[in-house]
């Protein structure tokens, strides 16, 4: 009489009820329903959040990135520092100043990746047409460009990853938890979370027959797309919120591989030095660099014993993709594809003693917006103009070595 069938079969039952349970944390979202859930996420503007639940706090209501970060301060900490942050920075404030007034239309564009919140824009297409002012503009909420909302509140609903050990439920429930918990997709794992905003669709605007912004388009064609390595892995590795890219001289290290040689250790004056720097695209996701911005250039020169560059001595050779300023024609396209390389070969008769040979790699990350700055202020940036001025400053000083090597040769 010790063991009863009739505790058992309710283990049995309890067992089959948690396995449920189990199975609704485990409930698949299919590749599908993932790209129908990003389409209606990344529709543009977002639209207006509209009333907050009764029950939520201020803290809970608002949308600013220092009122989520009383909570998340690892995010906040990471995503200050981010570019994203910076997407309202002078350059692009400098510009829509004027545009908003000019050009209302072309305005609201750049806020479609700049400033993604209907809260963020002073202005909405009116209801018979032409531009009125929005109800809901929030200044601040503007200034803080690609804010967490953007990424992760619609409605006031939250939206973010499963959780790390790939749950798709909280511990506790909805209710209980702050902002009534999180609704958890494993869409913010993939590619397709930032293909709105880094890549141009099929009809966008092109040079060359090549599509101005590919970054998605170039991923997916090479090795890690291929095998499944997502942009998160690379520009948000422990799930961390920098985005560090071409701005970050440690992150394109991380892409590249370099191999330095000389054809022999010593040399006479009168002899010929013949060096090889290769580069290559081993470790970036896409071409190297993606956009039409930057610029990189490999150099090789030889310097005397007081430090000076012998004239004539400079070689160099530019890796960009290189477009006017008025965006009407492609210059060249010299970028690396993923896994290609670049050889870079400096021979020279050395004419005297105590030579240096110097080969370095320089990036511009911010080359055409030097350039494009510069020559807004020649045309007149109008109310813009402190702006601008700014936003050149920072353009020209954002250059960084990521390689320089110094050869001894006689
Ligand atoms: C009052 C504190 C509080 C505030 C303010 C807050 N959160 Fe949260 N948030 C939490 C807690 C607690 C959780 C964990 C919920 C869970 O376990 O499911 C959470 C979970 C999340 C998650 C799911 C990821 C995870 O860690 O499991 C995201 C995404 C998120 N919050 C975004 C935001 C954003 C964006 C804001 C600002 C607009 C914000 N939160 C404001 C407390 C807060
Ligand atoms: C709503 C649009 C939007 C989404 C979504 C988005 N980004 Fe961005 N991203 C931008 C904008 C705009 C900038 C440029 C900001 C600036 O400098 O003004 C940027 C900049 C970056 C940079 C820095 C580039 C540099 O020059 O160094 C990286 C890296 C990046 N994004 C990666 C990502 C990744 C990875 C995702 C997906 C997890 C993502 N982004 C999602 C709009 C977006
Ligand atoms: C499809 C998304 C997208 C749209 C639309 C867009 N941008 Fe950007 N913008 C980016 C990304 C991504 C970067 C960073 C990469 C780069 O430098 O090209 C960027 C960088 C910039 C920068 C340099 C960084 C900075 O903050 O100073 C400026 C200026 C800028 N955009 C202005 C504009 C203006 C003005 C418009 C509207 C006419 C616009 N953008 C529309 C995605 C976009
Ligand atoms: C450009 C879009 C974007 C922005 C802006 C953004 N996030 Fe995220 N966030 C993501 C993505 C994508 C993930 C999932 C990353 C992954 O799994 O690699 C994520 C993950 C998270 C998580 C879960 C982290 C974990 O350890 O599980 C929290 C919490 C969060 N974000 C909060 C914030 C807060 C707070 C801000 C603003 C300070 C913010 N996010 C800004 C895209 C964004
Ligand atoms: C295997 C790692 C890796 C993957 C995957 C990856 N990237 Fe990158 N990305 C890098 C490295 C390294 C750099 C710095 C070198 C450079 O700028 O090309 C970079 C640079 C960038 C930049 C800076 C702008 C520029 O002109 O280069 C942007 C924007 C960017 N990545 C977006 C993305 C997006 C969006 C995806 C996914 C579609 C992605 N990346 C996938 C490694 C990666």
């Amino acid at each position: 009489m010790a063991c009863s069938p009739r505790p058992l079969f309710l283990l049995l039952v309890v067992a089959f009820l948690l396995l449920l349970s189990g199975a609704e944390a485990q409930q698949q979202w299919t590749e599908a329903e993932q790209l129908e859930f990003l389409r209606r996420h990344w529709s543009r503007p977002v639209a207006p959040q509209g009333r907050p639940p009764a029950r939520f706090t201020p803290l809970e209501v608002s949308l600013l990135p220092e009122s989520c970060g009383t909570c998340h301060p690892a995010q906040l900490a990471d995503w200050k520092e981010s570019l994203h942050a910076k997407s309202m920075g002078p350059g692009v404030k400098g510009q829509l100043v004027e545009m908003l007034g000019s050009d209302p239309e072309s305005a609201l564009a750049c806020y479609t990746c700049h400033a993604p919140l209907s809260e963020q824009q002073e202005k909405i297409s009116g209801r018979k047409g032409g531009f009125v002012p929005n109800p809901v503009f929030d200044a601040k909420l503007q200034a803080r460009g690609l804010a967490c909302a953007a990424c992760h509140v619609r409605g006031h609903q939250r939206f973010g990853p499963p959780t790390r050990d790939g749950l798709l439920l909280s511990e506790l429930p909805r209710e209980r938890l702050p902002h009534n918990g999180v609704v958890r997709t494993p869409a913010f794992l993939g590619a397709e979370f930032c293909k709105d905003c880094h890549q141009f669709p099929p009809d966008g605007f092109a040079l060359n027959g090549k599509l101005l912004e590919n970054t998605y388009e170039e991923w997916k064609a090479g090795p890690f797309g291929r095998s499944g390595v997502h942009c998160q892995e690379c520009h948000m590795p422990d799930r961390r919120h920098l985005w560090r890219g071409i701005h970050d001289a440690e992150m394109v290290r991380s892409g590249l591989t370099l191999a330095f040689s000389t054809d022999k250790q010593r040399y006479a004056p009168g002899d010929t030095v013949m060096a090889t720097l290769t580069i290559t695209n081993s470790k970036v996701g896409h071409y190297f660099p993606t956009y039409v911005t930057p610029r990189v250039v490999v150099s090789g020169e030889l310097v005397d014993r007081s430090g000076r560059m012998l004239a004539g001595s400079r070689r160099e050779k530019v890796i960009a993709r290189e477009v006017t300023l008025d965006l009407s024609r492609e210059l060249f396209d010299t970028r690396l594809a993923p896994g290609e390389t670049l050889t870079f070969q400096y021979r020279r008769r050395l004419t005297g003693a105590g030579l240096t040979l110097r080969i370095a790699v320089t990036v511009y990350p911010d080359h055409f917006y030097a350039g494009f700055f510069e020559s807004l202020l020649a045309s007149g940036a109008g109310k813009g103009t402190a702006q601008i001025r700014a936003a050149l400053r920072t353009a020209r000083s954002s250059s960084f070595t990521v390689f320089v090597q110094e050869i001894p040769l006689t």
